[in-house]
């Protein structure tokens, strides 16, 4: 138990990389499995993760994004995507994996897909994007922590143009759209922002116990 709350004492958002450390091949096969594990509601998983290694693509992301250094320069960069609108096809697919993941009857799950399209994509596109983006925040979460368990650095990124990611990425045309971005790599010891204390509030602030 004490490893963990060590492990995210250690995590902080690094701003400055070690460029002599790279992440190995099965610790980046090992982010893939974390992001592909993390729940979401009903189980859909309306998200995909671009793992952007051409280096053209990153500069033009660097133009358009606040934390520059982390974005290029990084060894593992990350946008994630949720998608734009989860229709009844994408449905079935969901439904046709779970049918055969756990060899059930696929009609026995047509219920379900009544209550997914009923609660999720015939909701206002506004409200939509909002759950759509929170389940993906939830994937960020999953890793960062993760991350953190693997002594691997990371700094999540929000300062995005996501427009212009969407633009310069073909996101629309991909029926994604941007949420969030992370930067993955090891710390540099120049990086004095590891170095700071962290700052969070007390517990006592946090948590009122409702008896
Ligand atoms: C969703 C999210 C978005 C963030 N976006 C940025 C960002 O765009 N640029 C940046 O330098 N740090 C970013 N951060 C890092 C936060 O500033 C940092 O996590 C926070 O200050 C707490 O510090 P710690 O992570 O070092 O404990 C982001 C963090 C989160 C969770």
């Amino acid at each position: 138990m004490q490893d963990i709350i060590q492990s995210l004492n250690w995590r902080c958002a690094v701003k400055r990389f070690d460029t002599n450390k790279k992440i190995s091949d099965s610790d980046i096969e090992t982010i893939k499995e974390i992001l592909r594990l993390t729940p979401s509601a009903y189980g859909v998983q309306p998200w995909k993760f671009l793992i952007i290694k051409n280096k053209e693509l990153r500069k033009k992301l660097r133009e358009v994004s606040k934390s520059k250094a982390q974005v290029e320069e990084s060894d593992i960069f990350i946008v994630f995507c949720s998608l734009r609108t989860l229709d009844e096809k994408y449905i079935n697919k969901h439904l046709f994996n779970v049918s055969q993941t756990r060899e059930i009857e696929r009609a026995t799950l047509d219920p379900y897909k009544e209550i997914i399209l009923q609660s999720i994509s015939s909701l206002p596109p506004q409200e939509y994007k909002a759950w759509a983006e929170k389940q993906v925040y939830i994937a960020l979460g999953n890793l960062l922590t993760s991350l953190a368990c693997m002594k691997i650095d990371a700094c999540p990124l929000e300062a995005i143009n996501k427009e212009r990611y969407d633009e310069i990425l073909w996101l629309k045309e991909k029926n994604l759209s941007s949420s969030v971005a992370c930067a993955i790599w090891y710390r540099s010891k120049e990086d004095t922002y590891s170095l700071l204390k962290k700052v969070r509030f007390d517990t006592e602030e946090l948590f009122e116990i409702i008896n």
